[in-house]
């Protein structure tokens, strides 16, 4: 088995990213057999699809890697890179782009959705964004791939490139499957049910930074949007209550148990007595983040040397891949 997943760095990580995203990476690693490769990946080629600034790239790659050693990805158990210092993935990029056909990416509802009726105006790169993501799990053979809902399709392409390439140059890459882990938690922001806790929220009341302190996190917490009522003793009870619900499965995340798990617990209890246990909670959970985030901030060389051993562990992974390719079509 061989999982390969991509985030793209971005800075300023709340709780959203965190129990939507890296919580399911590290229950990913944590389950991997001895032996079995899991392979990581900061996007940083992929960021290059809309405009960037460049200081900033770069210190979000180091922040986005130490946050992800700060909730537990260990570099001795996965391989942790930033896709740039492996260039196998441009160079198997260009070589897939000769097999996607263009109908096939102008049918992705991303770009539909990203590009809308400025196509023309847009970077190539955003265009071709799904080959990239297809060579970065071609590239290593993987068996799995772990996709959220807006990523299935992107994941269908790179299968379809796969096909085609080794029915047209002879059999090079393995079909990767969809790993479809325990559903990951949608968290909406604290002060607006109706949106996703998101770092392009306006209000930094919305989200809980990873880097808040306690205080911080817990008065977050107490000042969220709840209401009146007690909680029910069911998740069927919270329907029509989506800022209820959405602290409930909060709770159920940070515990690692189902929401109907946790209304068994507090069913009766007001906001009173349950906002309290979960900001309790939420501190005990990444209070020790934090600190081992704050060390790996002051200490980013560390964190570049983490990089750089993943990327030379990925390359060599990636190098018979790249030559087969080559060899392939010719090269
Ligand atoms: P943001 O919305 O803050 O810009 P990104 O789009 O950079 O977050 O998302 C990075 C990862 O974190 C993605 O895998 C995404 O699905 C996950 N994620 C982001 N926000 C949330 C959220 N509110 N709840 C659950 N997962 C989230
Ligand atoms: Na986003």
């Amino acid at each position: 088995m061989r999982v390969v997943s991509g985030i793209q760095p971005t800075g300023n990580l709340h709780l959203g990213n965190y129990l939507g995203a890296i919580k399911q990476w590290v229950a990913m690693q944590d389950a991997m057999p001895e032996g079995d490769d899991c392979l990581f990946f900061l996007a940083d080629l992929h960021a290059l699809s809309q405009p960037v600034i460049p200081a900033e790239l770069n210190a979000h790659t180091t922040e986005m890697a130490a946050t992800l050693l700060a909730c537990g990805i260990d570099p001795k158990r996965a391989i942790l890179f930033n896709q740039a210092r492996v260039p196998a993935h441009s160079a198997l990029h260009w070589i897939l782009g000769g097999t996607a056909r263009m109908g096939w990416l102008g049918r992705m509802t991303q770009w539909k959705d990203k590009a809308g009726k400025k196509g023309e105006s847009q970077s190539v790169g955003l265009f071709t964004y799904p080959v990239l993501q297809a060579a970065d799990v071609l590239l290593y053979q993987a068996t799995h791939v772990p996709v959220g809902e807006d990523q299935k399709q992107h994941l269908e392409l790179a299968r379809d490139i796969a096909v085609k390439f080794n029915t047209d140059y002879g059999d090079t890459f393995t079909l990767p499957e969809p790993f479809i882990s325990k559903a990951a938690p949608r968290i909406m922001s604290l002060r607006d049910a109706s949106a996703k806790m998101s770092k392009s929220d306006p209000s930094d009341a919305s989200r809980i930074n990873l880097v808040d302190d306690d205080d911080t996190i817990a008065s977050k917490i107490r000042k969220a949007k709840s209401d009146a009522d007690g909680l029910p003793g069911e998740v069927a009870g919270l329907a029509e209550r989506p800022e209820a619900r959405n602290l409930v499965t909060i709770y159920a995340a940070l515990a690692g148990v189902t929401p109907d798990a946790v209304l068994a617990q507090f069913a009766g209890q007001g906001f009173g007595a349950f906002k309290p246990a979960l900001a309790d909670l939420a501190v005990a959970t990444l209070s020790p983040i934090r600190q081992r985030l704050t060390a790996l901030l002051d200490d980013r060389a560390a964190v570049s040397a983490v990089l750089a051993d993943g990327a030379a562990r990925a390359s060599v992974l990636a190098a018979p891949t790249l030559a087969a390719a080559q060899a392939a079509v010719g090269l």
